[in-house]
């Protein structure tokens, strides 16, 4: 892959392409991994290549437009046997994907160039990293792209801190990734390790 930089490394500009560079470091050959909001399937394509033709992918969207966007950017790439496509919310992850997973990958807010009011709900977020959480196997790693700039988003990542504050520091390494020269309401990653 070429980045376009003149070093041909990744730019990090804003917390997506971080968790592509911590995604690409977890999920290898064979890896069993979840994308929990697959959108225009950016995210899925990435999982579906480190995955290999021997891992497997299950991608989660409610929006039928989605799972489309996704089905054709696999399809492009030839990766489409790869990854179960499921149009449901990642509140039921864990009746599709039972586990144990090496990755979880959340996106939050909504689909760029589509319709802005759905968007993802704090309640069946916090569902659905709870789920993804329980799927990990040890030393897999749960990320999350937060939007807390949108209508609704910063009482989402306000809730979703609280709720991952709570882990015990012995089951899980949860880490904040955010811009320090960039306002307060810029999207951040924030990382959760299952300890082994
Ligand atoms: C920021 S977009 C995802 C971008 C995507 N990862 C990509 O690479 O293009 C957020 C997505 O979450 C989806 N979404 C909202 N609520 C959801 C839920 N409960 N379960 C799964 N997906 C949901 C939206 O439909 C939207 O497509």
């Amino acid at each position: 892959m070429s980045y376009g930089t003149p070093h041909d490394k990744p730019l990090l500009r804003g917390p997506v392409p971080l968790s592509h560079l911590i995604i690409r470091q977890f999920v290898t050959t064979g890896a069993h991994v979840v994308d929990a909001t697959c959108g225009n399937g950016h995210d899925t394509l990435l999982l579906a290549e480190r995955a290999g033709p021997t891992g497997r992918v299950w991608a989660f969207d409610i929006q039928p437009g989605a799972i489309e966007a996704t089905a054709a950017r696999l399809d492009a790439a030839g990766y489409r046997e790869r990854v179960d496509l499921v149009q449901a919310g990642h509140e039921s992850m864990t009746e599709h994907c039972p586990g144990p997973v090496r990755a979880v990958v959340f996106n939050l807010g909504y689909l760029p160039g589509s319709d802005r009011t759905v968007i993802t709900r704090p309640d069946s977020t916090l569902t659905g990293v709870d789920q993804s959480l329980s799927i990990l196997e040890p030393g897999g790693i749960t990320a999350i792209t937060l939007y807390p700039g949108h209508a609704g988003g910063g009482q989402e990542s306000n809730l979703l801190e609280a709720r991952l504050a709570q882990l015990s520091p012995a089951g899980f390494h949860v880490w904040r990734m955010a811009q320090t020269n960039a306002p307060g309401s810029a999207p951040y990653l924030i990382l959760i390790q299952k300890a082994s």
